[in-house]
């Protein structure tokens, strides 16, 4: 594992609490830092937060609502003087349908936790971040939002705007010291995994030239690496985590 320098920072993990999100908390925890985790899950949050020690804390936090939002970035502040990293990761997946069967209802709330939810995240933060002048903002894509997965066309919607949200806001925050960029993940295995059809994850199995899934360290090497000062000439990207799925 390469060191990363993420020392005497802090970041805000959305959907900390497992998966990807904790993978990401644990590798800046490791790099010097300290991290919130910010998930609906209030209690597994708490529990990751032990985990991980004396450098996480954990905040009960829904990304949909603007007011749960504001209040978990007040209570961040009051055990960090700043934000310097947001890592937007809470995310859902929706059924493996097809769109003329998708459930009205399951598409909004796909869209309500993986865009609005960015959106609302990034909107809090980025205020926090252009007063000190100074953030790494990094949200988690995928690969679907680049190549449009069938049977998942809420998700893929979702994640391509998740994409050009990050490129908005990059260009947006581009002649300040906040940088802003995504990650396009490949299937990962985590409990996200439960939400999906076996044959959905045979398929993304099967895009993959690499012939396996990535792990979670491999994303937060790459998420780490965003959140450090070293990004610092790489703004509104998008950068691939897809056993070379993406070529482009
Ligand atoms: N694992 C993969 O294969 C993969 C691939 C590409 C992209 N992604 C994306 O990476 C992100 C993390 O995925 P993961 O595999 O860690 O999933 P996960 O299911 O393990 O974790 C997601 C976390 O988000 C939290 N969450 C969900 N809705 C929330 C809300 N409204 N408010 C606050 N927290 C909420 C959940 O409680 C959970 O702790 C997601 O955005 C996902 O779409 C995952």
């Amino acid at each position: 594992m390469n060191q990363l320098d993420f020392t005497g920072r802090h970041a805000v993990v959305t959907g900390g609490a497992t998966g990807l999100g904790y993978g990401i908390a644990q590798r800046l925890i490791a790099s010097g830092g300290s991290v919130t985790l910010w998930d609906r899950n209030e209690a597994a949050a708490t529990e990751a937060a032990r985990a991980l020690g004396t450098k996480a804390f954990a905040v009960g936090v829904d990304v949909t609502q603007q007011a749960s939002v504001a209040k978990a970035l007040a209570t961040t502040l009051t055990h960090s003087p700043s934000v310097d990293a947001l890592v937007n990761s809470a995310g859902i997946t929706g059924p493996n349908t097809k769109l003329w069967d998708y459930p009205v209802d399951a598409w909004r709330e796909v869209m309500e936790v993986n865009i609005t939810g960015v959106f609302i995240c990034c909107r809090e933060v980025a205020a926090q971040m252009r007063q000190q002048n100074y953030g790494r903002i990094v949200n988690i894509a995928s690969v679907a939002g680049k190549d449009g997965n069938p049977n998942a066309s809420a998700y893929s919607a979702s994640k391509a705007a998740v994409i050009a949200l990050t490129k908005s806001l990059g260009k947006e925050l581009a002649d300040t010291g906040v940088r802003v960029n995504c990650v396009t993940p490949a299937a990962v295995k985590t409990a996200i995994f439960d939400q999906m059809t076996s044959e959905h994850i045979a398929f993304m199995l099967s895009k993959i030239p690499m012939g396996r899934f990535g792990t979670v360290e491999e994303v937060a090497a790459m998420v780490g690496w965003l959140c450090t000062e070293d990004c610092s000439f790489s703004t509104g990207a998008t950068f691939d985590l897809s056993g070379g799925r993406s070529t482009y």
